[in-house]
């Protein structure tokens, strides 16, 4: 990925860690699906923030303290039989050569030159909660150098904190990135509100998805939520394989990650092209939270910002429909709202759709500041309990687009796609 300073974010990182320290990074493992076979490898988002290099069965080392910073890679080396198989491999000279590398060496030198690495240094900068081999690796040479007094015992500290609070901030580059990924799953959206049809299956839809990822040379960023009617109140529904009803609503909550940057966007239509009545009524307090809330992401509010608005116009919305009753102020305080309202209004996104970042500073929540990205996504989901009037039992619904702080106003990068009710119709009645 040519337009990511990579190098830029290297130093920057070596200038925030203690003197003395070594940060270690390695790859993403390749995953299993089934026996023999493998998922198709993506790269762990840490360590290709730092050097944007594709390959599994690597391990980053960054020395500070060496010249100007010096990046050792270890990957692995070219083989012609085994690229026969498993495709091209970069190889050490290939990593010195385009990935900005200074010394790289075969994965298979790893246990006679990291040890060596590791003496004397007084802190290892690792990614936690791994708890993965390697990190028992790491500790084993640790060990092995003090049993032969060649080195004093270093403190291994997380590198999260300081490498999140890098990620959190995304630079120009990187808001491109994810608008592009946001560009596609709008037309993708677009494509399912055009194809719903009653008496599709929920996975016909899914397909569409699939289509317009693939053709972009993109993947899902999550598995896709096709959910209609009762479904579109499960909020992990992943199946996707339910007829879709007429007069039933159907949920999509879609996106697509291309280059190593996510989109993450819900729209939530009715499968036979028009809104009822009491759809509308739900519909329409889920909008004005939705929307409410994305004005609210600018720089110098707090995170939850967002969040607490959405709660009181959707505790508002529901008691005016009698859904809820009482004082709103009390139905907040006791979190009335969290039976048809039990998740929270965004996350951070960026490499990973949940991506990292502190949400709390000192237990406060975050102060937002230009350059985060954030998902704004109220819903409001109510089931087929016997209190329910029968007119908004099955109701599922949720707004969610990709808000960047910048600012007094919000940059919403799937604001091209409809959500106003109308317009949604009018979308859906040109197939
Ligand atoms: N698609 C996952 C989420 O909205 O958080
Ligand atoms: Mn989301
Ligand atoms: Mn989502």
């Amino acid at each position: 990925m040519p337009s990511m300073n990579f190098h830029k974010r290297r130093q920057q990182l070596m200038n925030m860690v203690e003197p003395n320290s070594l940060i270690i990074i390695p790859s993403a493992s390749p995953a299993i699906r089934s026996r023999d076979i493998e998922y198709r490898y993506r790269q762990n988002s840490d360590f290709y923030y730092l050097n944007g290099f594709p390959e599994p069965n690597s391990v980053m080392v960054l020395i500070p303290e060496r010249s100007e910073g010096e990046f050792v890679l270890f990957c692995q080396e070219r083989n012609q039989t085994k690229e026969q198989w498993d495709g091209e491999r970069v190889g050490p000279d290939g990593a010195m050569k385009n990935y900005g590398v200074d010394d790289a060496y075969p994965i298979d030198e790893i246990d006679d030159i990291l040890p060596t690495l590791l003496k004397n240094k007084e802190y290892i900068y690792y990614p936690m909660q791994r708890n993965d081999q390697f990190e028992l690796k790491i500790k084993a040479w640790i060990n092995n150098n003090m049993m032969q007094k060649k080195s004093i015992k270093p403190e291994i500290i997380s590198l999260d904190h300081l490498l999140h609070d890098m990620r959190l901030f995304k630079t120009k580059a990187e808001i491109s990135a994810m608008k592009r990924a946001a560009k596609i799953a709008v037309k993708a959206h677009e494509n399912a509100m055009k194809a719903a049809q009653p008496n599709m299956y929920e996975y016909e839809l899914e397909a569409e998805y699939i289509y317009e990822f693939k053709k972009s040379n993109a993947s899902h960023s999550y598995n896709p939520i096709v959910g209609s009617g009762i479904n579109a109140c499960i909020l992990h529904y992943v199946e996707n394989n339910k007829l879709l009803k007429d007069g039933d609503l159907v949920l999509i909550d879609a996106g697509c990650e291309l280059n190593y940057y996510a989109s993450d966007i819900t729209r939530t239509f009715p499968v036979n092209g028009r809104f009822s009545e009491a759809q509308l009524d739900i519909y329409n307090i889920v909008l004005e939270a939705q929307l409410s809330a994305i004005s609210e992401v600018k720089k110098g509010n707090h995170f939850n910002d967002p969040h607490r608005v959405a709660v009181r116009i959707i505790t508002q919305g529901l008691i005016d429909v009698g859904l809820l009753s009482g004082n709103i102020n009390q139905l907040i305080d006791i979190e009335a709202y969290r039976r048809f309202f039990m998740h929270r209004t965004g996350h951070w996104i960026g490499m990973d759709v949940h991506d990292v970042g502190d949400y709390k500073v000192d237990d406060e929540w975050r102060t937002l500041e230009n350059g985060m990205v954030t998902t704004i996504e109220p819903g409001i989901y109510i089931g087929s309990e016997s209190d329910i009037p029968i007119k908004y039992r099955n109701i599922g619904i949720r707004i969610e687009d990709m808000v960047v702080v910048n600012n007094e106003s919000p940059i919403v990068l799937s604001q091209s796609l409809v959500k106003n009710p109308t317009e949604i119709e009018v979308m859906m009645s040109n197939s």
